[in-house]
Formats: structure tokens, sequence, C-alpha cells
């Protein structure tokens, strides 16, 4: 086996909206209950790493540089320097190998989307790969689960990007196999599921003011924490449930009372604040006010910010769209038609 190597890699990974929320963390990226969400289609991340021996071999410590469509991005490339730091045990070719990473999102950048989730996913699953090809690793997990525990130490939710269709992520004593350390793919999906869409109403573009591990911080002393923690387990269990069996009412009373106590627990945080905006209000109220004038099973949910994610089953492709270009597209920056996806893809 050589010590050094040289290699080009890239990975597409997707993004992924959570119906069941993930928001508390405890040390070392273990989250305090668990989260179901459904991987997307088109917004996703490509990365691509160049990996080649370290010019001086003396130079310690990892050598990396980080750009965003070919343009050097400072913040992000230290947040991955210090995911890379954290993480040279799982990846010791890292020691003696200068690492060159050129990211691009097909999603609008200006946009608000978090692209954490994708960007982490798409980053862990190079890595992951580079160290398969430098040396095969020897633990007994597969390729995606190792995949997905090294994305969730860059950012929680990207380890549930690694599957197409659902996934749940964090320990469930009812599911079997389900790990505070990497998601695992649900595949008892009833049809009713299997083809969901995902309409992005992008209320406002601006990046968020408080971040998500802010938000996560504040749930440490968090008065009703405890409470929340326990739902979040119920309506995991109830949400796996519903997608083997169907129910469209129980997963729609279940994604909306997700996303209102999600930024509940942001409104009641010490301090509070408030990311939904007036449109947030009124997006949520007119798909409410659709869904009960023409009985069509949609419904929202809502990420750590003021845009809208409208869920519904693509047999219902036709209606929604209409609904949307027509009611809510005229209040909006934008809107992505989004759907349920395959899950990551190595390029080359
Ligand atoms: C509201 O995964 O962005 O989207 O682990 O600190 O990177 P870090 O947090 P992040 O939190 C996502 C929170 C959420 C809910 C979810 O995706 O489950």
């Amino acid at each position: 086996m050589a010590d050094h190597f040289y290699t080009k890699i890239k990975w597409r990974c997707p993004s992924n909206i959570a119906i069941v929320k993930y928001w508390g963390k405890k040390d070392h990226q273990v989250p305090c209950n668990p989260s179901v969400s459904m991987t997307l289609s088109e917004a996703f991340t490509e990365v691509e790493m160049e990996i080649s021996p370290k010019k001086d071999k003396d130079v310690k410590g990892v050598e990396l540089e980080y750009f965003y469509e070919g343009i050097k991005n400072v913040p992000f490339q230290l947040r991955v320097q210090t995911y890379l730091e954290s993480n040279l045990e799982s990846f010791p070719f890292i020691k003696n190998h200068s690492i060159h990473i050129n990211s691009s999102n097909n999603f609008p950048h200006s946009t608000g989307i978090a692209s954490s989730a994708s960007a982490f996913g798409a980053i862990a699953l190079s890595l992951v790969d580079a160290q398969n090809e430098f040396s095969y690793l020897s633990e007994k997990k597969s390729f995606y689960k190792k995949a997905s525990e090294m994305a969730r130490l860059g950012s929680g939710s990207a380890c549930r990007s690694m599957y197409g269709g659902f996934a749940i992520w964090g320990h469930h004593p009812n599911v079997k196999e389900s790990s505070d350390q990497f998601a695992i793919e649900l595949t008892d999906i009833h049809d009713n599921f299997k083809q969901m869409q995902d309409a992005i109403l992008i209320v406002d573009d601006q990046q968020k003011k408080v971040s998500s591990s802010t938000g996560h911080s504040l749930m440490n002393n968090h008065p009703y924490a405890q409470s929340r923690f326990l739902q979040a387990q119920k309506n995991a269990e109830e949400i796996i449930k519903v997608l083997s069996n169907g129910d469209y009412d129980t997963l729609i009373q279940v994604a909306e009372a997700e996303a209102l106590t999600l930024h509940a627990m942001m409104m009641t945080s010490h301090p509070y604040y408030l990311l939904m905006k007036p449109g947030t209000i009124d997006a949520i109220q007119k798909i409410v006010h659709f869904r009960e004038e023409t009985h069509t099973p949609v419904c929202f949910t809502l990420d750590a910010g003021p845009n809208v994610h409208v869920l519904y089953p693509s047999a219902f492709k036709t209606v929604v769209t209409e609904f949307i270009n027509n009611d809510l597209k005229p209040f909006l920056k934008e809107v992505i038609f989004d759907k349920t996806g395959k899950g990551p893809e190595k390029l080359y």
C-alpha cells in the first residue's frame, strides 16, 4: 500500500426536509431526539475533491483549500478545516495529503435554503470514498452508514441525506437498528408516499439572524425541552407507522404540528427569537384553507427559517401546482419545485 496517492473524486448529495425535527443536541453531535426526513432531488451540492501528496511532508496539520463555484470561501473553509482536524483518526490519509475542494449547489445561493446538509453530506461521502480507495476501512459498517456517521459530525441533518426516500436518525427503542451515530433508511413506505412533491416557497432570501447551532444550544436550558424530546420520540414512531400505512391525515397532522413546535421552541427559548415572517403565516393559512376547501392531502412544514415547504403526493401535482402558481407565487420571492429523491450519486 502506497503512502501517498493522487485522486479526484466527485459526489452529488441532496438536501433533505425533516418531517420530525432534530432540535437540540448533546456533545459530539448526538441528537436529543430521533428525527425523520425525506431526501430531496433537485436541491443538491456537488463536491469535487482533489487529493494529492503534501508538497512539504514536514508541514503538520490539515492542508485544505475550499472553493465555492470557483471562488475561495474562507468561512466555510474554516468550518471544514475544524471538522477535518477533529476527524483525523477516521481519515488518516489527510495527515500527508493536501485537499482541494470545489463545491457548487444547484439551488440559488440567495434563497436562504440551508446548504450545510447537502454540503457536509457530499464532503463526508468524498472523504469516506477516498479513505476506502487508500486503504479499506476495517469497520464492518456499510459505506453509507459510515458516510452518514461522518456527515453527522459535520452537520446533524446531513446524516439523513445518505439514502433515497425517507430516513431516521437518532436511537428509538422501537425502531430496530436506529442509532444516534448515523441515519438508516426507512424501507417500508406506502405507495401514497413513494413520490412526494416538495414545493419550497421562498418567503425571504436573507441570511437568517440566528444560526441553527445557536438554536440547538438554546434547547439546553429550555423550559419545555424534556417534553419536546418526548413528543418528538412519539411523533417519530407515529410517522414511521403512517409512512407504511399510507394515512394522509395523520401525516399532515404530525408534520404541521412538528413545524409549528420547532418555531414555538425558538419563541420560548431564552433569549427568544422569531424566524417566521408575515409571508410565512400568510402562506400557511392559504395552504390550510386550500386543503379544507378541496380535500387535497397537502401540508406545510418549516425548517429553521421563514421559508415554507409544501408537501403533497405526486398524484395531486397538477391541482397543487395551479394553487401555488395562482395563490402563493405572486407574494413570494421564488418557488422551487422539488420532490422525493433517490439519494447521493458518485459522479467520478
Ligand atoms: C430545523 O443540521 O443545521 O433543520 O447539526 O448544528 O449543523 P447542526 O444543525 P442542523 O439543524 C437542522 C435543524 C432543522 C431540523 C432538521 O433538519 O431536523
